[in-house]
């Protein structure tokens, strides 16, 4: 467990709250491993009819921190938390509601492809460096992006690292509504009361029917995580870390 992860309960709704404000919520092994233990119990808990993913102000997440990627990079040992995430994330049995103000890199916006409602202000950027770093599309996004956006959209989010504005998000179908940054957290508690208020079963049918079966987004998450690893260990890969370092000293 890490504090960098604020669980909270209200109701029949359970907020997961990304907490590092100082590193503009760059995501760590432990947070991955609080953020999938959260979802799970969630899941597991009849009490417990939806989630809502909040980072901070200004911050919704700045991706995988970094300095994980560089220990891998440098032959450390990876640990399975993000894969354990991903799986919590695409296996998730109860709907997600996420909401995102300023940064959303990485994981920060793919994350949202999972999510059944996203809430997002107007100064929100999502982005995926995943190739400027040397590296591929993760946590399914290689799969669902093109479905959901289309193939050109989707090119330019994952293969261009282009940013979306949360208006350019919306018009191409990433999220679903753009709120003033004062009723973000206001808004997307709303909406998952009123997803909590339906009759579950219908509910989680409903959104059983609209997900399909999920087996091809696992394969694929593994697929691109086999090409993710590899990669991380490239020199290409290690050059872009040490470029970011280096910019932080500077
Ligand atoms: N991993 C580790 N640390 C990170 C980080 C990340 N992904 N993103 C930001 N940080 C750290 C910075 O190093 C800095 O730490 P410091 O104060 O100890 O030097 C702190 O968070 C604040 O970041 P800073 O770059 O000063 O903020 P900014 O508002 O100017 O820029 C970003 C924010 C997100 C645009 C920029 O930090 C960035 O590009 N980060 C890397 C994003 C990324 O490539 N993520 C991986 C995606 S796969």
């Amino acid at each position: 467990m890490t504090d960098h992860v604020l669980i909270e309960r209200q109701g029949p709704i359970q907020t997961i709250r990304m907490n590092r404000p100082d590193k503009k919520n760059a995501i760590t092994r432990a947070m991955y491993a609080s953020m999938a233990k959260a979802l799970t119990d969630g899941d597991a808990d009849p009490a417990i009819r939806v989630h809502v993913f909040f980072g901070v102000p200004g911050a919704f997440s700045s991706g995988n921190d970094l300095s994980d990627f560089m220990a891998v990079a440098m032959g450390g040992a990876g640990g399975t938390e993000v894969f354990d995430f991903l799986m919590a994330l695409a296996r998730s049995a109860k709907p997600i509601v996420s909401a995102a103000d300023g940064i959303a890199v990485g994981i920060g916006t793919t994350l949202h492809l999972h999510c059944d409602l996203t809430f997002a202000t107007p100064r929100t950027v999502f982005r995926t460096p995943f190739v400027d770093l040397a590296l591929v599309p993760e946590a399914g996004s290689s799969l669902i992006a093109p479905l959901l956006l289309g193939r050109q959209q989707a090119f330019a989010l994952l293969g261009l690292g282009e940013g979306f504005s949360a208006e350019r998000a919306k018009d191409a179908g990433l999220i679903y509504e753009v709120v003033g940054e004062d009723q973000l957290e206001a808004r997307a508690l709303q909406v998952a009361g009123e997803i909590a208020a339906k009759p579950p079963e219908a509910l989680r049918i409903a959104r059983d029917l609209m997900r399909g079966n999920r087996d091809e987004l696992v394969a694929r998450i593994e697929e691109e995580g086999r090409h993710f690893n590899a990669r991380l260990k490239s020199d290409e890969a290690r050059q872009a870390f040490m470029a970011f370092m280096a910019r932080k000293k500077g």
